[in-house]
């Protein structure tokens, strides 16, 4: 029997769960009960091979000994302390761990909970960046369609999927939009980078046109966009967004809330794409997905534009009761450290040929219209059924459950951004299973 009708607890009614087709879960419920390394344990013993990470975030993988020890000591010892007016030293130090390995010109940390507080934190500091220095008509924001990042009202007004969008209401003013760089004509069944598309960038040109630039106070884009259904930057297309934004002076923001923590074999995709923004957002890998916790890392210019004024004023105001909560912290420190003493930041690089080959076998089969990858990350586009979008994907993601792994789909596109400590026989099985169900898929 299938454990999805059984080993259910309690009254699931209540609980009204983020992002899921309610109804529909539960009647038919999918329990995870516990994790370790790469496999979840379903509520009736079941092993399911994580090919997400989560939600791209245990990059890790699960119930790592050192995070698991560093979280219930830092319980014990330090539970909480106020974050304004404040400190504790494990917010410092991992700040400083995280300068480490962040690209050179990032200096400064500001704690947040989640990505989505991390895209309202940047886009609030571009703004009051620009008023610091006497530049307060820059108030514009400007995304990028089918990007994402995150549900708070910033987030959505400068994200670019209509469905997180369109029911609330008129949204931050002032926003405009880049086109996105999803194109199937050129770019279909490319591996790595598309050669197609860096002109796109040049669309920045034509905003500053229409809004003047002096109008403009940042562009946030993913550098690789995921939650939409990943779409790998054209070469050459974010250093031409760099250039724009240079020339107009206008800050350039990463959303590596799922590019960050060596996803695409560094530590961030600025790193991997050798293109330096002005702020990166983080969060999920930043604890492995053990405590909330979310970053934007500045450069010492943003932050040096508030050290004005005098000493005893608050200089930013703005900040969470969490920033930088101490359990956290001591999650992010022992995540840091698993990642660099296993290597793990850099292992995406290595792991990516084998990754790649294993991704784009899946061509020829049934509905299969694009395979696209980069590190440990890969999408595969299904046609989907007409009238009946997404229901095609989703019934692979069921069908792969039953046959113990965990995809995730959105829209018709299947993500793929597995733990970095997967090994060659992990992804075996994690293609082997899905050609097995699209195979067979109505
Ligand atoms: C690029 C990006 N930004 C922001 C977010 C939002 O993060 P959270 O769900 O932690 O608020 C996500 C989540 O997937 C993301 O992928």
């Amino acid at each position: 029997m299938s454990d999805r009708t059984t080993a259910v607890p309690n009254d699931l009614n209540a609980f009204w769960m983020p992002f899921t087709a309610n109804r529909q879960f539960k009647k038919n419920p999918r329990m995870f009960v516990a994790a370790k390394d790469m496999h979840y344990t379903t509520a009736n013993g079941r092993q399911v091979l994580d090919g997400t990470a989560g939600l791209w975030c245990c990059n890790a993988g699960h119930a790592r000994p050192k995070i698991t020890e560093a979280v219930s000591k830092q319980v014990g010892e330090l539970d909480y302390a106020p974050a304004f007016q404040m400190g504790h030293p494990k917010a410092f130090e991992l700040a400083n761990r995280l300068i480490d390995i962040a690209p050179e010109g990032m200096e400064h940390v500001f704690y947040t909970n989640s990505g989505s507080e991390s895209v309202e934190t940047a886009l609030k500091l571009a703004l009051a960046y620009h008023r610091a220095r006497g530049e307060g008509s820059r108030t514009r924001l400007i995304g990028r369609e089918r990007g994402y990042h995150g549900v708070n009202f910033g987030g959505i007004s400068v994200g670019g999927i209509v469905k997180n969008r369109m029911h609330f209401g008129s949204l931050l003013t002032g926003v405009d939009h880049l086109p996105h760089t999803h194109d199937l004509e050129h770019n279909a069944f490319t591996r790595g980078r598309p050669t197609y598309g860096a002109h796109l960038a040049d669309e920045l040109e034509r905003i500053c046109a229409l809004h003047d630039p002096s109008t403009i106070a940042a562009v946030i884009v993913e550098p690789l966009a995921g939650s939409t259904g990943v779409l790998i930057p054209p070469i050459d297309y974010l250093a031409r967004l760099r250039k724009i934004c240079d020339k107009h002076g206008i800050l350039l923001i990463f959303d590596e809330v799922i590019t960050g923590f060596g996803r695409l074999g560094k530590p961030f995709a600025a790193q991997r794409f050798d293109v330096l923004p002005d702020m990166i957002t983080t969060a999920k890998g930043l604890t492995n997905g053990v405590i909330p916790m979310g970053a934007v890392l500045t450069t010492g210019a943003i932050h040096d534009a508030f050290m004005d004024g005098p000493e005893n004023m608050i200089e930013l105001f703005h900040g969470y009761t969490y920033s930088g909560n101490p359990v956290a912290s001591a999650a992010g420190l022992a995540t840091l450290e698993t990642y660099r003493e296993e290597g793990l930041l850099e292992r995406a690089a290595e792991m990516a040929s084998y990754w790649e080959d294993a991704a784009h076998s899946l061509k020829g089969l049934p509905h299969v219209i694009d395979i696209r990858n980069l590190g440990l990350i890969a999408g595969i586009e299904l046609e989907p059924i007409e009238g009946h979008p997404t229901k095609r994907a989703f019934e692979a993601f069921l069908r792969c459950y039953d046959k113990g792994v965990l995809i995730r789909t959105t829209g018709d596109i299947i993500a793929l951004s597995p733990p970095l400590i997967i090994e060659k026989h992990h992804i075996d099985e994690l293609f082997g299973t899905l050609a097995d169900v699209l195979k067979d898929l109505p």
